[in-house]
């Protein structure tokens, strides 16, 4: 399997491997995705396959350019057109009535789809080099950590997928923010992500968070949101924001005799990081941007690092930090532990 950094021959044998039915992992802006050819049922299955995903979570379909959008949903709202305008290529897929010749797996069986234009030139060199939208979740495995390099991918899969095009890590580091536009008077975010709230309320005015993102009582609407997600195998708790408080759990768990892994800014480093034993840096507190696209990494170099526990950061809910509490949270909330 090839984890070299790309070279332009590489796109191209990945097309034909694509064309084939064969899944390869590649680079976006987000995180890595696992591609196969979104019209090619027998493809789109060795996704959930390798990936060992529930196949009634629907998968993202990647493409190129705007027409080829147009083939598979059956009408573009306006509230669509403003979007694609003034987010991509980029970090916001929009969920609209499906239609066209797409292998009915990629859906989960719904009647919409959820689509983006991925702002990387490696990914859209694929997407145009195999002439078909890329259906692509992220390129774990099912419940860890979506991966921002090329290595994470190796290390989750391996010998189940036919390649993966090292496109270097990631810049943004969490995934797209998922748009529901199937009532367009009521654009609502199923999942938090690369675009902000705040960005797409300043295009689009009113815009609805999903109920289950708030209040957990709800179903998500998004199916994904419903699984254990982006968890590694030692357990992550999230550091109390008081400073007391937080040492009073430090110390809780030096007694318990665990090993601690701090995932921290820089700031909260000064302050406990004589209380942890291994200490990943999200960068500067007042750059969430930093801890996104290191938040993944973080998580999985703990876990193989000697702790035995994870102590994360809550940074404030707002731009790129909604979607890293989501995200933090899910990876707390898997076992309903509590300190
Ligand atoms: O940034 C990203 O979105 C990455 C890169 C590879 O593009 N992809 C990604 O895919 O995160 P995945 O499969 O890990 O997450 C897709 C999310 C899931 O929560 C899924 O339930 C939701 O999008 N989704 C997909 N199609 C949907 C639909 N028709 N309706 C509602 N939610 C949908
Ligand atoms: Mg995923």
């Amino acid at each position: 399997m090839k984890t070299n950094n790309w070279q332009p021959e590489e796109i191209r044998e990945a097309a034909e491997a694509l064309k084939a039915g064969e899944v390869v992992a590649f680079p976006t802006e987000t995180v890595y995705g696992l591609g196969a050819d979104a019209t090619n049922e027998t493809a789109v299955r060795k996704i959930f396959e390798a990936k060992g995903r529930p196949n009634d979570n629907p998968l993202i379909i990647h493409v190129s350019n705007v027409t080829q959008m147009k083939q598979f949903v059956s009408s573009l709202p306006e509230e669509a057109e403003k979007v694609i305008a003034h987010f991509w290529p980029g970090s916001c897929t929009i969920v609209l009535n499906k239609k066209g010749p797409l292998a009915p797996s990629v859906t989960g069986g719904l009647d919409t789809v959820g689509i983006r234009m991925p702002d990387h030139s490696v990914a859209l060199n694929l997407i145009e080099a195999t002439g078909v939208p890329l259906a692509a979740p992220s390129a774990n495995s099912s419940g860890r950590p979506s991966p921002t390099t090329a290595h994470h991918v190796h290390d989750d899969l391996d010998g189940k997928i036919r390649g993966i095009i090292d496109g270097g890590p990631t810049g943004v580091g969490l995934e797209s923010t998922v748009l529901d536009l199937t009532d367009p008077e009521k654009p609502t975010i199923l999942r938090p992500g690369g675009v902000s709230y705040e960005e797409l309320t300043e295009v689009l005015g009113t815009v609805y968070i999903d109920t289950h993102l708030k209040d957990k009582t709800h179903a998500p609407k998004s199916p994904g949101m419903k699984y254990r997600h982006y968890s590694p195998d030692i357990p992550v708790y999230i550091l109390p924001e008081d400073k007391a408080a937080a040492e009073d759990v430090l110390s809780k768990l030096h007694t318990q005799g665990e090993t601690i892994g701090l995932l921290v800014s820089v700031e909260l480093n000064e302050q406990f990081g004589h209380m942890a034993d291994v200490v990943f840096s999200l960068g500067e507190r007042e750059i969430p941007q930093q801890a996104a696209s290191r938040l993944y990494d973080g998580l999985r170099e703990l876990d193989r690092s000697p702790a035995t526990v994870i102590l994360a950061e809550a940074y404030s809910p707002e731009g790129i930090g909604l979607a890293y509490m989501n995200r933090l949270e899910k990876a707390a909330e898997w076992l309903d532990r509590s300190l």
